[in-house]
């Protein structure tokens, strides 16, 4: 097969892995930055230029890792290929929809999953109740597109939450309000899911003092055992989002687990080392399939 990796930086680990991989299965894959690609949206065929003039010729699949600073540009590239009729990894409109923890948050209460009680308001004069609808402080403040666990805030008291939120909101940013689990101990759990199946898991312990598991905060991965429901919650989830890959994060609290996000292009690294599963091989196993799946299906 003919892939692309459509991503920006060669270097990273799980760019790395996944070109290693495809190779590994005999298929000829190319990284394809993309900054250096533009667009002929006009043309009959529509047509993917790449900087110095090359056109690029059709991909029997693409494998989308855009970072969450280029997304605008990077699901605008996707769609042209998409276009042109290559099977996308994760479609540009899953994509899209995933970088908004709101509309995330809302797809998956819309199909019954559990998510945190979380509320969201436009006006600083409903910050008060706001506060109220999610049970008080000790409470949550996230910016709606914040990674890596920067923009997630705890509020211990009414009081703070409500300085936080207000100042947030007079910088206009779009932040979310949400119960605080306790209970976790600053710990969560990712989920990696393919298709429609968990093929690996691990729990990310904060460090001491933190109540974020982000690794970029010093969180540590560790193999983790997760219970029938968490994985039949994270596959309901990635569907729900239409993602063939993704990360699903859950939370457990006392009500049972809990969903708190869901990364589209999640990282290798942290996973792969903490459960020595082959998950590039994996991605590039589902592609093979589906795309056997979908020859059968037009022959
Ligand atoms: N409602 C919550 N209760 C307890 N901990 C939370 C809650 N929301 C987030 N966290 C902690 O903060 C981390 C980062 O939050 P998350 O929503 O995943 O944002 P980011 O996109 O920045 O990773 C989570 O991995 C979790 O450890
Ligand atoms: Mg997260």
């Amino acid at each position: 097969m003919r892939i692309a990796l459509l991503a920006s930086n060669p270097k990273l680990y799980s760019n790395r892995r996944i070109m290693e991989a495809a190779r590994e299965r005999g298929h000829d894959i190319e990284f394809v930055a993309i900054k250096n690609c533009y667009m002929d949206i006009t043309a009959s065929n529509p047509e993917i230029h790449y900087r110095g003039g090359e056109i690029l010729e059709q991909y029997d699949a693409v494998i989308p890792r855009i970072r969450p600073s280029s997304t605008y540009y990077g699901t605008a590239v996707l769609r042209q290929f998409a276009a042109q009729g290559s099977y996308c990894l994760n479609g540009p409109v899953a994509i899209g929809r995933s970088r908004d923890k709101l509309r995330t948050l809302q797809i998956l209460s819309g199909k019954g999953i559990n998510i945190p009680k979380t509320g969201f308001a436009d006006s600083p004069q409903d910050t008060k109740d706001l506060i109220k609808m999610v049970g008080g402080a000790p409470l949550i403040v996230k910016l709606l597109e914040g990674t890596q666990g920067i923009g997630v805030v705890l509020a211990e008291t009414n009081k703070a939450a409500e300085s936080v939120i207000n100042a947030f909101k007079s910088m206009k940013a779009q932040i979310l309000v949400q119960e605080f689990i306790k209970e976790a101990k600053g710990s969560d759990f990712r989920l990696f899911v393919i298709g429609d199946k968990v093929v690996g898991a691990m729990e990310r312990r904060a460090a001491e003092g933190e109540f974020r598991a982000n690794i970029h905060m010093g969180g540590t991965g560790h193999k983790a055992k997760i219970t029938p429901e968490e994985r039949r919650m994270a596959v309901a989830a990635a569907k729900a989002m239409e993602l063939r890959v993704a990360g699903v994060d859950i939370i457990r609290s006392e009500s049972g687990p809990m969903i708190l996000e869901i990364n589209s292009s999640p990282g290798l690294e942290g996973i792969e080392g903490a459960t020595k599963i082959d998950l590039a091989t994996l991605m590039i196993d589902h592609i093979e399939k589906n795309i056997k799946k979908k020859t059968k299906v037009s022959s």
